[in-house]
């Protein structure tokens, strides 16, 4: 859990906005709610030095990295950067390829606890090699860094990266929409993420988890009902959840989303199981994970406009019908009595009712 600059500042960082961030990110309680690590994504970076080793742009960092993570570490939280596995990052900054003993040794030096490693201008590189070269730099540094695979999914790292990094990307860029494609051609709605998730859940596990990208809640382009389907579905998927908002200027929408423990307690769950789609007719859709000690989270998903009744049975998560069970609505923040054999809820349009149910 953590804070990423990309979704919305995008090329916009400096070393200002990154204290600010950590400020915020314990002003508002996320810290203390879970959320560890401020990670600065594309565009921090300057030149290569004479020796080969990465300088930070010092217009936009002029106190340097080093005491930036020094910085995040005094608020108590961890720090993270990016970097690309290619000749060029995906803004058009140096990449890592051939520098990747250097740029693990700096990185190290400075107190970097995480890194996002990016797959542009990679050319006809071999991307299990070019992660593992990598994770190998990581490792010799000395340091424990937290290895963030974004590959997109191309190369299917669910498949090959489990000892490699810590978690993959399972697709290409979010955008800020509920659905479709953004104009950009490139990113994408929520709905064709979710789709791309049905069927990666046995590839999570703890220490190695599918990264679905990172979190819009609060960037404007959805209503407060999708980003909560946005928020629970993530936490669904045992997803990283690492917010792109401003968290200097959140409504108290955005921080009811981003602090709602219960759900957030759903996404850490230490069973590490990733919710599999149990039922799905039309916009309708049913999403079921187990949790530590027998009990389900369940997502019951209205992908169309208007409200509709979802139903999901003791059968979809592998109860016998005879078992009465406690329901608890995790949005509503309230018990909502018993249950055996099944239950069925009227959920809004582009919303989500999330349940955890307990023998
Ligand atoms: C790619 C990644 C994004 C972001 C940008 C930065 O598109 O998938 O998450 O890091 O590059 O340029």
């Amino acid at each position: 859990m953590g804070w990423n600059s990309w979704n919305r500042f995008a090329c916009h960082v400096n070393e200002a906005l990154i204290r600010s961030a950590a400020d915020a990110m314990v002003s508002t309680g996320m810290r203390d709610a879970g959320y560890g690590y401020i990670v600065i994504d594309d565009c921090w970076q300057g030149v290569r030095d004479a020796k080969g080793f990465m300088v930070p742009d010092a217009k936009k960092f002029p106190s340097g990295i080093k005491a930036l993570a020094d910085y995040v570490h005094a608020k108590g939280l961890k720090f993270g950067i990016y970097s690309d596995a290619g000749t060029k990052t995906c803004g058009g900054f140096p990449g890592s390829h051939g520098y990747e003993l250097q740029d693990a040794q700096r990185y190290a030096e400075w107190g970097v606890d995480y890194l996002k490693y990016d797959w542009c201008n990679t050319d006809n590189q071999d991307a299990q090699a070019s992660y593992l070269t990598m994770s190998k730099a990581l490792q010799a540094s000395g340091r424990p860094i937290v290895f963030s695979l974004c590959e997109w999914g191309n190369a299917k790292p669910w498949l090959w990266a489990q000892n490699i990094g810590n978690l993959w990307r399972t697709t290409g860029d979010i955008a800020d929409r509920w659905d479709g494609m953004d104009p950009n051609g490139y990113s994408m709605g929520l709905l064709k993420i979710v789709d791309m998730q049905a069927g990666l859940e046995p590839y999570a596990g703890p220490g190695h988890w599918n990264d679905p990208d990172m979190l819009e809640v609060g960037n404007g382009g959805m209503t407060d009902n999708e980003y909560r389907a946005h928020f629970s579905l993530w936490a669904m998927f045992a997803a990283p959840l690492i917010a792109g908002n401003d968290l200097t200027a959140m409504s108290p929408h955005t921080r009811e989303i981003l602090l709602n423990k219960e759900v957030i307690a759903v996404d850490q769950d230490s069973l590490g199981v990733a919710a599999s789609r149990v039922w799905k007719e039309g916009d309708a859709e049913v999403w079921a994970r187990p949790l530590k000690g027998g009990g389900r989270a369940v997502v019951l998903l209205n992908r169309g406009p208007t409200p509709r009744q979802i139903g999901v049975t003791w059968e979809q998560l592998r109860y016998p019908d005879h078992l009465v069970a406690k329901l608890r609505d995790l949005w509503r923040h309230k018990d909502t009595g018993t249950a055996s054999a099944g239950t069925s809820i009227v959920v809004g349009g582009h919303a989500v009712v999330m349940l955890t149910i307990s023998p």
